[in-house]
């Protein structure tokens, strides 16, 4: 059956990702996850073809995505900075940490920048407490973070010689 608000190309593509994945159910969370791993986040035509695949009402998928703070409904930034939340992090400071990249970026946590340069979230753990407070930029680990510090490296992105 054609779904009258999905491109072809977004069909084809949701074929191959309910076929290798599943179409019950219980595989909403592994169907969206395989969309996000794909575009970097959930592109709404996606997810309506993903529900027209595999049968499992859109409304469903939009409801489970809205639930889980790790799904996005907006693209990613090129540079994802992660701020720890963890417990080591809390007590060392990480929502002064936050508040600063919020002021830097003009952005709050969950959200990209207009320029598509930078999108901002919060993690449990990032498994280098000893370091805390912590973030991570890309795949770049910075710890023992300080006021000044942290505007210095958001500072490094912005000017691209990070
Ligand atoms: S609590 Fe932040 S790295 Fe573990």
């Amino acid at each position: 059956m054609a779904c009258c608000n999905c491109s072809s190309s977004s069909l084809s593509e949701a074929k191959e990702i309910v076929a290798a994945i599943g179409s019950e159910p219980e595989y909403a969370i592994p169907l969206l996850q395989e969309i996000q791993r794909r575009h970097s986040y959930l592109p709404e035509e996606m997810v309506e073809a993903v529900a027209e695949e595999s049968g499992i009402p859109a409304s469903k998928l939009f409801g489970v995505a809205t639930f889980y703070s790790q799904f996005r409904f907006t693209p990613q930034g090129e540079h994802l900075i992660r701020v720890c939340k963890g417990t080591a992090c809390h007590v060392a400071g990480a929502d002064t940490i936050s508040l600063i990249i919020e002021q830097e970026l003009g952005i709050a946590e969950g959200d990209t920048t207009e320029d598509l340069k930078f999108s901002l979230e919060s993690v449990a753990c990032l498994g280098c407490c000893s370091l805390a407070p912590v973030i991570m930029i890309g795949d770049k680990i910075y710890g023992k973070l300080t006021t000044t510090k942290i505007k210095n490296i958001i500072k490094e992105y912005k000017d691209g010689e990070a």
